[in-house]
């Protein structure tokens, strides 16, 4: 395993569409292993998309059982090729991102969404979700679409905080 270096703005590949994973093979497993291992090596890191390491595949990473404060979580989730088929409710929190280091935003996000993604041994899954877990997903996802938290920021003015 590895720790790999994250690319942060205005690095251009961030605003890039990751390509789908054909083929769950070594290499694809390896790339999941470092995420894994770089996630767990920058301090309460929730997630991690492949894009941020350089990688632009439709890989995600969610762990939000690493968060200090108990939330409703399900522990490491590694999804890849992950699409929400639904959405209900909303919530707004202060989000954070490794790609964005300087920087907090206020995001509104949908409370309550339902995956569908293939799981590490191929296996088709449909997962439901809310709270806190659902928006670190959806953040995830943004980066598999080229999308930070800044660009989902009502007002770059007065929702956007420099971090201390
Ligand atoms: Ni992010």
């Amino acid at each position: 395993m590895a720790i790999l270096n994250i690319v942060t703005i205005p690095n251009p590949i961030l605003k890039q569409v990751s390509l789908p994973v054909e083929k769950i093979d070594s290499d694809v497993k390896k790339l999941i292993s470092d995420m894994r291992e770089t996630m767990l090596s920058s301090n309460h890191c929730v997630g991690i998309a492949a894009v941020q390491v350089g990688v632009l595949a439709r890989i995600v990473l969610v762990d939000v059982s690493l968060n200090p404060k108990p939330h409703h979580n399900s522990g490491l989730l590694v999804m890849i090729n992950p699409k929400i088929t639904y959405t209900s409710g909303k919530l707004k929190s202060r989000e954070g991102c490794l790609s964005v280091p300087d920087f907090t935003g206020n995001v509104v996000r949908k409370n309550k969404i339902e995956v569908e993604y293939t799981d590490i041994n191929g296996n088709k899954q449909l997962f439901k979700t809310h709270g806190f877990e659902s928006i670190t997903i959806q953040h995830e996802i943004d980066h598999l679409d080229g999308f930070l938290f800044l660009d989902k920021v009502s007002s770059l003015k007065t929702d956007v905080f420099k971090r201390i």
